[in-house]
């Protein structure tokens, strides 16, 4: 895809609320056509200059504008609870639109806040980082963290609108492109071989935030996402081969990394490219073909990420809190192959340990 073209893909969820993402220069044009009587506007101050174009766009339509300085800390009981006594304090009604425009923790709280406030109002995302737009803010999952772990108060509530401005990852931290082609990586080897063999060929230039290798990157996610999630919109499916619950490849070890190594410590997309190192060596384990496991562990290696400073018996043990455990069992996303995932709950804890080396 070339980067200064416009793109639309639907998230199409049977029901009226199916969604457009739209993505590619002025992408956030769209944000007013969304039927609004007022709206509010959640932003992360380091998109500060997109936040005042949507400002500028609906004008005196404008109830109340609140910056936040993303990260996960913004996903807090204590800011949700600021945030909805804003809220009562200008009147928001069922005809104001939220929209969240920064990262994936600014548009989780966004879209966690529209979900309850007066049960439930419409809300748009504008995801200003790779991650946010490869995944988070496609979906309709919007939770906070609690001290416990991270997401573990959240509900299903999908924007009505996605727009993404590519133009956006041009000022990111190599750090958050890096983390944001982890999640990338992770689509393409559960999803969407085009994008792996797309990958294996750009990923150099992704690393380098090449406008029209993200724009690409981006629209393929963004299918993929969406054909996971009309499949299975609320991860229900429980069959062997898993419904959206392949999108957590990489992730039983990824998030433990996280709680590990202290929120915050690790980008989300970085754990999530070790947690893949760990899946990827228990895929083999398991069947997937070594010289194939070779050709994707070399991909997913192109990735930097850093070492991780958690002892594997403090990840094994964070491994057994994650939320996506079932009838106890700690469940793991593994792959055949390249868009041949499969679930499985009986990986045993020294297959674990042996699998961490690969992260070390
Ligand atoms: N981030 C995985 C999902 O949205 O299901």
């Amino acid at each position: 895809m070339i980067a200064n073209a416009r793109q639309r893909i639907r998230v199409e969820l049977g029901d009226a609320r199916s969604y457009d993402v739209v993505i590619g220069p002025g992408a956030i044009d769209e944000l007013t056509a969304i039927e609004a009587r007022t709206v509010v506007v959640l932003y992360d101050v380091a998109v500060e200059a997109l936040a005042q174009q949507v400002l500028t766009a609906f004008g005196s339509r404008v109830l109340l504008v609140r910056g936040l300085v993303g990260g996960e800390d913004v996903k807090s009981w204590e800011l949700a609870g600021e945030i909805y006594d804003w809220l009562a304090d200008v009147h928001v009604d069922r005809d104001t639109v939220l929209i969240a425009i920064g990262g994936g923790t600014v548009t989780d709280l966004g879209g966690f806040i529209a979900a309850t406030y007066l049960r439930g109002l419409r809300w748009c995302a504008v995801p200003t980082t790779l991650l946010a737009a490869v995944d988070a803010a496609v979906g309709g999952k919007t939770a906070i963290n609690l001290s416990a772990g991270k997401n573990l108060v959240g509900v299903f509530h999908h924007p009505s609108l996605v727009a993404i401005e590519p133009a956006a990852f041009t000022t990111l931290d190599p750090r958050d492109v890096a983390a944001g082609m982890g999640e990338a990586l992770k689509t393409a080897l559960v999803a969407d071989p085009e994008l792996f063999a797309f990958l294996e060929r750009e990923m150099p230039r992704a690393l380098a935030a090449d406008p029209d290798v993200l724009a690409t990157t981006v629209a393929h996610c963004v299918a993929a996402k969406a054909r996971v999630v009309a499949g299975d919109e609320r991860e229900t499916d429980d069959s062997g081969a898993g419904g959206r619950a392949i999108l957590n490849f990489g992730h039983t070890v990824g998030h433990a990394l996280e709680k590990t190594c202290g929120y915050g410590v690790l980008r989300h997309g970085e754990a999530i490219v070790l947690g893949m190192r760990a899946a990827l060596a228990l895929s083999r384990e398991r069947g997937l073909a070594p010289a194939q496991a070779d050709r994707i562990m070399a991909l997913v290696n192109a990735i930097p990420a850093p070492r991780p400073d958690a002892a594997p018996d403090a990840i094994i043990k964070a491994t057994a809190s994650d939320k996506k455990r079932k009838a106890g069992k700690v469940r793991f996303i593994l792959i055949h192959d390249v868009a041949d995932p499969y679930i499985v709950d009986d990986v045993t804890e020294a297959s674990v340990r042996a699998a961490l080396t690969a992260i070390a």
